[in-house]
């Protein structure tokens, strides 16, 4: 039985010479399945009756697969087993050795030999390429290092490392010093040989925040609304870290977070502002700490600005003449365009928008109760919508069209009266006040007089109630 592979051994040098061999490459990365094409283009071999698949290992030949000339198989004792040579392929001339599941102990060189009326010899080399990342499992920040190993290895091939689609490094070898979330997810190494291209992959794990995905962002809010800062962790972060900051945009200094902002506890670790205030605007920080690989502390944390938007009125003249309205932003850096719109409710609350400009400033004409209601003014970054500013416009007399309910029209009468009666209370006291200046102003000395007659009236009284004695000690005093 091992008289044919030796046979093969001791004939290689010669056989390889002949020109019925070529050597042939055959790529294929880690895992796939790998074809040693062994074909019969020419089909001298006509009915083939022994086909033998085998190995060079070292010096000696290992079968891999054989059929004997009485049709009997052999393949190694593997369960179950990972090469294959398809008979029915036989019939096309094909005897091409199929091996599943290619690990990298796979590579290297196999020899095909099939004997019919004449002989067939191949020689294949199989190299196995390998992606791989070190570690695999970062927290963003970390350095990794990305390899790509093709067994056996030779000169003639060029590396392209992809991530996530765009090529990151032309070598074999590449490192990253600082990971972020972006480059979580596939890495791919293609291997380019005679111009065939063969991709191994492999996969990051990034843990840290995965929402934001980026370092910074910009939140945009009306002032009025409510916005959501979000904050949310991979599984990892050492619990009760989560800390949100925030620093003023203009001087970097610590500022107190807004009276109405909420933080949420755990890994979704989002803020929120329900109601959205004039300078709220800033630097909002959430960071929290994960735990490394080997149990180390790393901070990652995300920065947000928060952009705060409002409508700016100013009108030259009072009553119903012009209105400018103005878009503000507390940061209009990325601002492309704005647009003013004009909203309308219908009836059953349908509500119609209509373009007006599409400038930063709008000018109304006439604050009359035809222009009364509502102004929007949306802010855009290159055709994308960031965010709206709404701005009530409220004119004398179009009160009636303003969405007040008659319960606010009662408290307003109430506390309109209220606040007349405080204001009347008021200007009665100061003229009073003022009334009382007057006469002392008048008659200086009479004030005087009158004050001390009073004063030696009251010792009079007191003296009296009292035993004499008690008045010895004082002699200013006469007791009558
Ligand atoms: C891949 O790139 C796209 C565009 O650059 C990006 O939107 C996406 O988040 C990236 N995917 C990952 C997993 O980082
Ligand atoms: C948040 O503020 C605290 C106290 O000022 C400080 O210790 C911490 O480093 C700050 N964190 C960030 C991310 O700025
Ligand atoms: C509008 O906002 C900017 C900040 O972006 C501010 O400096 C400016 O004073 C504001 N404009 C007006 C008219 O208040
Ligand atoms: C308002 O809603 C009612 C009931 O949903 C419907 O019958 C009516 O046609 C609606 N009116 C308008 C103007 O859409
Ligand atoms: C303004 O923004 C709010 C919240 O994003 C949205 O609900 C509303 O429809 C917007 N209004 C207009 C007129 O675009």
């Amino acid at each position: 039985m091992n008289k044919k592979p030796f046979l093969i051994v001791l004939g290689l040098a010669l056989v390889f010479e002949g020109a019925q061999c070529q050597e042939r490459e055959v790529f294929v990365a880690l895992g796939s399945v790998a074809v040693l094409p062994c074909v019969d283009e020419t089909s001298a071999v006509s009915h083939p009756t022994a086909v033998y698949w085998s190995r060079i290992v070292g010096n000696a030949l290992k079968t891999v697969w054989r059929r004997e000339k009485s049709g009997l198989e052999f393949r190694p004792v593997r369960n179950p087993p990972r090469a294959n040579c398809p008979v029915p392929n036989f019939g096309k001339a094909d005897y091409s050795l199929h091996i599943a599941e290619i690990t990298f102990e796979d590579g290297g060189k196999y020899i095909c030999e099939v004997e019919g009326k004449t002989r067939m010899t191949k020689l294949i080399n199989l190299r196995v390429v390998k992606a791989s990342l070190s570690p695999a499992v970062v927290v963003e920040g970390s350095r990794i290092e990305a390899t790509c190993h093709v067994s056996p290895g030779t000169q003639s091939i060029k590396f392209n490392w992809k991530r996530n689609g765009s090529s990151a490094s032309r070598m074999s070898r590449a490192s990253i010093s600082s990971v972020s979330q972006r480059d979580a997810g596939t890495w791919t190494c293609q291997v380019s040989y005679n111009g065939r291209v063969v991709e191994a992959t492999t996969s990051l794990e990034v843990k840290g925040i995965i929402i934001p995905q980026d370092e910074f962002s910009v939140v945009y809010a009306d002032v009025g609304s409510s916005v959501s800062l979000p904050c949310v962790f991979t599984d990892g972060l050492i619990p009760n870290t989560v800390i949100w900051n925030r620093t003023s945009t203009t001087s970097n200094a610590h500022v107190p977070l807004p009276a109405s902002f909420e933080a949420s506890a755990g890994p979704s670790a989002s803020a929120a502002i329900q109601r959205v205030e004039d300078g709220d605007e800033g630097m909002y920080t959430c960071s929290g700490m994960m735990s490394g690989l080997n149990g180390e502390r790393i901070k990652v944390q995300r920065k947000m600005e928060l952009v705060v938007s409002r409508v700016l009125r100013s009108s030259s003249s009072s009553g119903n003449g012009p209105v400018t309205l103005t878009c503000n932003l507390s940061n209009s850096d990325q601002i492309t365009s704005y647009e003013w719109l004009r909203v309308t409710y219908g009836p059953n609350d349908t509500q119609t928008v209509t373009s007006v400009q599409k400038t930063k400033s709008f000018r109304i004409q006439e604050s009359t109760e035809k222009n009364a209601g509502e102004w929007v003014c949306r802010y855009y970054r290159n055709e994308e919508l960031l965010g709206n500013a709404t701005y009530h416009l409220l004119v004398m007399g179009a009160v009636k069209s303003e969405n007040s309910s008659s319960g606010n029209k009662t408290a307003l009468v109430m506390g309109l009266g209220f606040m007349f009666l405080v204001i009347f209370l008021i200007l009665f006291q100061m003229y009073r006040n003022y009334r009382r200046k007057r006469k002392i102003l008048l008659y200086p000395a009479m004030e005087t007089i009158v004050h001390q007659a009073a004063t030696e009236r009251e010792q009079r009284e007191r003296c009296r109630g009292k035993m004499a004695e008690a008045c010895v000690g004082e002699p200013k005093t006469v007791c009558v």
